[in-house]
């Protein structure tokens, strides 16, 4: 087989992706992105793969989460510290409950593109293209908003840019601190209402006085004070990925310069389509969104186009196939990886499954539902022997109300009050961290039961 091309695409089906008119637009603008820098360099995207190589062998736990898709007039560093920082503390619960590291990537610098379920939206008998992501068009419901524009790949990626560059700051310029990370969250359990972590949050505080105590202090230890914190996005825009890929020198090999993760969504993982062609070649570590449509004959496929090697921390199966139907699709997949002796991931996305539609006419996600269907991914696990690696949320840190439930509860009556993304509904703060708090639960328990088990 000849050598792969970041160009092999171009000859494969592809979906999801739009139809540009303007082709001069298009070329001068793939030419400019191609001589910009990368936004990440192929070292930290191989740190990134033995990382997530250690939460497929159980030694370490994946949070991946962050808007569904990013907007050019909801960027500030306010909204983008806020997500950084519950993501922290989501990572510290998750790390009491598992007890092994967690690894932190943010659906963020470059999560612009998005696949539709309908190529058209109709509204009040008017018939216009979908809205497909900020990096393609505009939401605005007008024929000219809807035009993709290449240029728009411009404004992604210097948003991406500005976007990393802030994160890496606040990973390493003392925000990221365990102590101050561990005092926003007692602020969330204060009160009334989140009483119930309480007595969690209170054996973390034990545990960072014992460690001061002991003289392990953010003083004497870089580890306290910094984090690795990741990025990743949906690969979907593929003019926009092949510009910024890149060869490794060190390596020979190519790098998906975009992000330091990428995935192929759940509608474009045809195995001989563009998407699985186009990541199939990159050094990256590469998520894979698996729905209750994915056989095992497509899974077997995938597995080998997709990490030929067999390489750990290279592939991670995102399951998302929404409450109530996880013990229905999740074990053959499993049977199939098990089969393969395939070397993966699994990870839990208990958002896109779950979508609905409320009596007041807002697309949400009853937080019950999004907790059940991480409840059922955990049992699966347990019943089959193998390991629960990681969650995928789409979140944000700012006070929005698109999910219901939670316990400073959202109700289908104050959706309208603060409903702001651009696409599906995302938790807020405060229920991000509430299942934060849940999901450790889970892990501490399964660690439990397999101790038992190991006698
Ligand atoms: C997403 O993660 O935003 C998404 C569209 O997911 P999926 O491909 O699983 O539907
Ligand atoms: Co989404």
């Amino acid at each position: 087989m000849s050598e792969w091309q970041k160009t092999d695409w171009r000859s494969k089906p592809r979906v999801q992706m739009p139809d540009y008119t303007d082709q001069e637009a298009l070329q001068t603008v793939e030419a400019q992105l191609s001589q910009y820098p990368p936004l990440v360099f192929a070292g930290e995207a191989r740190k990134l793969k033995r990382a997530l190589g250690e939460a497929a062998a159980g030694k370490a736990f994946l949070l991946q989460g962050g808007d569904c898709a990013e907007a050019f007039d909801q960027f500030s560093a306010n909204a983008i510290r806020d997500t950084f920082k519950v993501m922290l503390q989501m990572a510290m619960v998750l790390t009491y409950g598992a007890k092994v590291p967690v690894v932190k990537v943010g659906r963020m610098a470059g999560q612009f593109a998005k696949p539709r379920s309908a190529p058209t939206e109709l509204v009040d008998g008017v018939e216009l293209p979908s809205y497909r992501g900020d990096i393609i068009n505009e939401l605005d419901f007008t024929p000219e908003a809807r035009i993709p524009d290449p240029r728009k790949m411009l404004q992604a990626y210097t948003q991406a840019a500005a976007t990393l560059n802030l994160l890496r700051a606040f990973s390493t310029g003392g925000y990221a601190d365990v102590h101050q990370v561990h005092q926003w969250t007692l602020g969330f359990t204060e009160g009334g209402k989140a009483e119930k972590y309480r007595e969690m949050a209170g054996r973390i505080s034990d545990t960072l006085d014992f460690m001061t105590a002991a003289g392990i202090t953010s003083a004497n230890n870089h580890a306290l004070q910094t984090v690795d914190f990741y990025t990743s996005h949906e690969a979907l825009l593929l003019e926009y990925e092949e510009a910024l890929t890149r060869l490794d020198s060190t390596s020979g090999k190519w790098l998906a310069g975009s992000g330091h993760m990428v995935w192929i969504g759940d509608r474009t993982r045809q195995p001989d389509g563009a998407h699985v062609e186009f990541c199939r070649g990159v050094l990256n570590p590469i998520g894979l969104k698996c729905g209750p449509s994915m056989t095992a004959e497509d899974l077997k496929v995938l597995l080998s186009r997709l990490n030929p090697e067999n390489e750990a921390g290279r592939l991670t199966l995102i399951a998302r196939f929404g409450a109530g139907k996880v013990a229905e699709h999740l074990p053959r997949l499993i049977d199939t990886v098990r089969r393969e002796g395939a070397n993966v991931l699994w990870v839990c996305d208990p958002m896109h499954g779950n979508t609905i539609k409320s009596a007041t006419g807002f697309k949400t996600r009853p937080f019950d539902a999004v907790l059940r269907e991480v409840q059922e991914f955990f049992a699966v696990h347990r019943a089959e022997g193998t390991i629960p690696g990681g969650v995928h949320f789409e979140m944000t840190g700012q006070d929005v109300t698109e999910c219901t439930g939670g316990v400073r509860a959202v109700t289908e009556e104050n959706l309208s009050d603060r409903y702001h993304t651009a696409c599906d509904p995302r938790l807020n703060a405060s229920q991000s961290l509430e299942l934060a708090f849940l999901v450790a639960e889970e892990l501490s328990a399964l660690r439990d039961a397999r101790a038992v088990a190991a006698g």
